[in-house]
Order: structure tokens, then sequence, then C-alpha cells
């Protein structure tokens, strides 16, 4: 019988880790008796033995807010910058959870937390987690919890643009979050009914896509609304990086340490110069078209905020199966999402796996034929 819990969040906020924290809280406390420790902070605050009580009046209230009652930081357990130096903390966590005499450690987060997570497990500790991230991209599960009310955000945004761009007979470009998964800006874009939608999966020409917007300008359109996913880069920067990301892992592989300098020194560069991608493709497609362009960077917008019914019924029903499987001893998994069960996954399967959008995916099948342009040719 499991006493004691220990839960954290970790990596970027997302709306619906409340409700998380409150689904596995109460079942835990409520229903199965168990003492639930909250650690500060993520990663750094079970290191630093930075505890909250998540008893009966903490766990009240919170279903509807925003961000982590917790707090949350982006620190890794192996690479933790402690004490002024970046150090291994492992073993302290190690300690720390023996120390509070937990059962298990239930651990909130996106990509990397799975990661982080199973570097625990390794360690002989408890650990279960859950798939939080506005991104989606977390693999084995249909669904993170952030994401529904992320995408409401940023489809109101585009919804807004539209009046505006329609107005001013402009083209609007506007950035959209999800790392290096392109799910947001394709939901966004779909449902705001964006005439462009860019994703890092689907490499672009510019041209393709002044072209595109030419081509609606042709047809009496003075206006376009263009969805860039922040990851989202040209083919030509797109191949760069690949061709280095390949270069990098044969040369680590081959302990070839001055290949591997000269491929982490190019792809530095590549990435320097996407940063401010989205305004330089703005002022591109401003002189291909001779359209005025404008930029909006909805940024951190997407992430605060009061949940959406999806996401806190999703965080509710994972958080809570999250304890069934606890009282049955099941650890080393996530709890995915798949249809309407709830599905622990063996965190070795998730751990290092992205969930990107494939380029026959429905929706972007559905995108193209409403006419959507993805500044690619048709797949
Ligand atoms: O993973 C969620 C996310 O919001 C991404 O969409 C974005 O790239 C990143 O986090 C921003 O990270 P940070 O909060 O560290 O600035």
């Amino acid at each position: 019988m499991c006493k004691k819990i220990g839960i954290l969040t970790a990596g970027g906020d997302s709306p619906g880790l409340n409700a998380a924290i409150r689904g596995v809280g109460k079942a835990a406390s409520g229903y199965y008796a168990m003492e639930v420790v909250g650690f500060r902070d993520g990663f750094t605050g079970l290191v630093e033995n930075r505890t909250q009580i998540l008893d009966e009046s903490a766990l009240s209230g919170i279903l509807t807010l925003g961000g982590t009652i917790l707090g949350t930081s982006r620190d890794k357990p192996h690479k933790m910058v402690y004490q002024g130096k970046k150090q291994d903390m492992t073993d302290q966590i190690v300690e720390n959870y023996h120390a509070h005499q937990l059962d298990a450690l239930v651990c909130l987060g996106g990509g990397g937390t799975q990661k982080n997570a199973l570097q625990l497990m390794q360690k002989g500790l408890n650990i279960i987690t859950l798939p939080k991230t506005i991104d989606n991209d977390v693999a084995y599960t249909d669904a993170t919890f952030g994401f529904d009310t992320a995408l409401g955000i940023a489809t109101d945004a585009i919804d807004r643009l539209h009046s505006t761009a329609h107005s001013h007979h402009r083209i609007i470009v506007v950035e959209i979050m999800g790392n290096c998964a392109g799910w947001l800006a394709l939901g966004a874009g779909i449902a705001g009914g964006a005439d462009v939608i860019l994703l890092p999966e689907i490499p672009y020409e510019i041209e393709t896509v002044a072209n595109a917007i030419l081509q609606r300008v042709a047809g009496g359109k003075s206006f376009s609304i263009v969805a860039v996913a922040e990851g989202a880069m040209p083919v030509s920067s797109a191949q760069a990086l690949e061709k280095t990301a390949s270069q990098l892992a044969q040369a680590e592989m081959s302990k070839d340490k001055k290949r591997a300098k000269q491929a982490r020194s190019i792809l530095n560069a590549i990435n320097q110069e996407h940063v401010n991608h989205t305004v330089k493709l703005a002022s591109q497609l401003e002189h291909l078209t001779g359209l005025e362009s404008r930029v909006t960077i909805l940024g951190y917008l997407q992430r605060g905020g009061t949940p959406s019914a999806a996401d806190r019924l999703l965080a509710t029903r994972l958080g809570t199966a999250c304890v069934d499987l606890i009282e049955q001893r099941t650890f080393g998994v996530m709890v995915a999402a798949q249809g309407d069960r709830a599905v622990p996954v063996p965190l070795s399967q998730v751990a290092g796996q992205k969930r990107l959008v494939p380029n026959d995916h429905p929706w972007v099948v559905s995108a193209q034929r409403v006419g959507t342009c993805f500044g690619a040719p048709c797949h």
C-alpha cells in the first residue's frame, strides 16, 4: 500500500497544471488516504527540499487557475545550477526522496520532464508522469493538457487579426508557439482560417507563400493571414540543419571532438539566423508582394490564464488515473490519454520521442482541401 507521494511540476507552465495537481491530490488524499507533499519549482525544489503542503484547503479552488501553484523551472536533475555551479544533483534528489519516505513521485511535464523522470526511475525511484505542454508534442498520448487552452487563445487572436488585416489591406504574420512542433499553429491556423500556415515539419519556399498571397489579391482578397509556427523555417535552413545535425551525430559517435565542435558552431549559427525569423519573413513578403505587412507574436499569452473545459477535464482524468496506477504500484510510466482511456506507457518508450505533425496528417489534408497554402507543394 502506498502511504505518501510527492508531486512536482517541471518545464514551461501550462494551463491545466493546477487541475492535474488537484486531481492527483484529491484522489490520493481524499479517496486513497495517502499523504501528499508538493515540491516547489520543479526538480530544484526536490534538491533544495522546498516543499508545500497539499492538504484539502491547498487543493481547493485551484481547478480554474492558470499556471501552477507549485511553481516550475526548467532545471534538470543531472545538470542543475546549484550554489552557482552546474552539477549533477541526482543523488541529492534520491536522498531527499527517501528522507521524505515517499512511495512515489509524480512529475508533471513535457518532453524534457519525461527524460528527466526516466533517469530518476533508473536510480530506483518510483516515478510516474503526466503529459503537459501547450505544444502537444509528447509521444504516445492523443493530447497533452494545456494544448486546448492555447489553441483557443491563438484561434481567438487570428479571428481578431482578420478584421484589422482586412480593413488595412495588409498581410499579418502571426507567430504561434509550439517549439519544434507545428500542432498549435496548424490547429489555430485551420480554426482561425489562416490563408497560409507554416510549420516546422513542412519547410517552406518564400516564393510559394508570396505567390499564394498574390493569387488571393488577383481573386479580389487584398489581405492575408499567415500563421507561422515559431519553429518553421525555409527549405534551405531546414536542409542545412538536418545535414549539420547528422554530421554532429556522426562526430559524436566516432568521438571526433574537433568535427563535433565545428558542427555545434554551425548549428549555433543556424539557430542564430532563426532569431527574429517571423519579422524577416514579413519583410520578405512585403517586398515580394508589394502589400504592407505586420507581425504579431503571441508569445506567453498562449500559456497564461484560465484553462479551457477540455484541459480541466483531461488533467482531472489523467491526474486521478495516475493515483489509481500508484495504488496498483505501477511505476516507471507516463499516464497517456488514448481515446477515452488513461493508459500507462513505459517512460523508456516515451523519453526522447517527439510527436510531430506528419505531412499527411488529416488536419494538413483538410487545410489543403480548403485552399490553405503550406509554402510547399501538396503532399
Ligand atoms: O514548451 C512550451 C513552450 O511555451 C514552447 O512553445 C516555447 O518554445 C517554450 O516553451 C518557451 O520556453 P520558455 O518558457 O523557457 O521561454
